[in-house]
């Protein structure tokens, strides 16, 4: 056994079928009173269906959560929170909706209550992000990692069938990246695989049967465990180039990392032979080299966009993401190398499978 270091985070889950009907005594649980909710425009109703809920301890409703947290949305909701006097939020939505939360957080200290209504995972870290001048930035901060999270699988219903399973793609992203970081822990990797197993299983069965409660409970468990991974270990090369797809050519966060999976863990199949292993084996594969066409499979049977060209990647794309990733990479078993992640990128964009 090697040696390792293991760090659990302080969150309270509370998780099943119409749990949004504890919020109230949650947030008493916290000794909170005045609680600002936290949503999308999209998402208002949600807001306000949470807010009859809670009554008197709703201090108001904030809707205008918008994707990667620009500084301007943000300034407004510390403002509104501070207005409103509330001793809480509430951040009901996807991780757009909980990042601003974790924005009024970073300022207040305001403790957040999460309800995550996809599958991306920011409601387990204590990773936040901001945007200013069209730069985002991110960071670690354990004052922005929520209280208490509610699972609530009946609030994934309404979740689009195209949005769901690249969702649930990006949540596995988290748990195969687990399982070869540089601070891979037992633990984790026990809860990467695990996580794994769920999501390759109730996804096809979401895209199947999107009301299917059972399906998308177990995906938001699947969910919740890849979100323990990101916020506790290390990403690696395919985080590296989706950070670099996002913010450099603004593409969209989950259908990215859903297309760029198979052939970012495909890289690195000769360097982590044991930890993709055992992702082979959760995907229902052998060997380590099978992880990426599994990915590239399951991906195609979820009905998700083939290519980043589809995504909109200009044809340049692939040369100048290879190009930043490599002049700034993170931990990886495989070194950056310039010409093969190229190559990767560009079998992505054409939509062919990882080889
Ligand atoms: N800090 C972290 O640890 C972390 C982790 C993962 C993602 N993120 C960030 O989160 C953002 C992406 O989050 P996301 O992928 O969850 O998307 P999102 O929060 O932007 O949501 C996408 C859209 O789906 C809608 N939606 C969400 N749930 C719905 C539901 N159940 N029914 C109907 N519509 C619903 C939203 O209102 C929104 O319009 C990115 O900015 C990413 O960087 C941060």
């Amino acid at each position: 056994m090697n040696a390792f270091i293991y760090q659990g985070l302080p969150v309270r889950v509370v998780f099943g079928a119409g749990k949004l009907q504890a919020l109230g005594e949650e947030i008493e649980r916290l000794g909170a009173r005045r609680a600002l909710i936290l949503t999308t425009p999209e998402q208002r109703g949600l807001g306000e269906q949470v807010a009859a809920l809670l009554g008197e301890r709703a201090a108001g409703i904030y809707p205008q959560a918008v994707m990667h947290v620009p500084i301007e949305v943000a300034r407004a909701a510390r403002d509104e929170a501070a207005r409103l006097q509330a001793d809480c939020c509430v951040a009901i939505g996807g991780g757009s909706t909980i990042g601003l939360g974790k924005a009024i957080a970073m300022e207040s200290g305001l403790p957040i209550l999460a309800i995550p209504t996809t599958y991306a995972g920011s409601e387990m870290t204590p990773i936040y992000g901001l945007t200013e001048d069209r730069l985002k930035k991110t960071g670690r901060d354990i004052r922005v990692l929520p209280k208490t999270v509610i699972y609530d699988p009946l609030l994934s219903l309404s979740l689009p069938v195209a949005i769901s399973s690249c969702s649930g793609m990006n949540a596995m992203a988290h748990a195969v990246e687990a399982m070869y970081a540089q601070d891979a822990n037992p633990i984790v990797s026990l809860m990467a695989e695990e996580s794994i197993r769920a999501l390759a299983e109730a996804l096809p069965a979401v895209v199947d049967a999107p009301n299917d409660e059972s399906a998308r409970g177990q995906a938001l468990y699947g969910a919740w465990l890849a979100g323990i991974c990101l916020g506790s270990v290390g990403m690696a090369i395919h985080h590296k180039l989706c950070h670099t797809l996002g913010g450099t050519f603004n593409l969209p966060h989950a259908q990215a990392h859903a297309v760029v999976l198979p052939h970012a863990a495909h890289y690195n199949h000769q360097a982590a032979v044991e930890p993709l292993r055992r992702v082979a084996r959760a995907l229902g594969g052998r060997e380590a080299e099978e992880v990426g066409p599994l990915l590239f499979t399951l991906n195609r049977r979820l009905g998700i966009p083939a290519s980043l060209a589809e995504l909109g990647l200009p044809e340049e794309g692939p040369a100048e993401t290879a190009r930043i990733a490599c002049a700034s990479p993170y931990y990886n078993p495989r070194p950056f190398e310039l010409a093969p992640i190229q190559a990767l990128l560009e079998r992505a964009w054409h939509g062919e499978a990882p080889a």
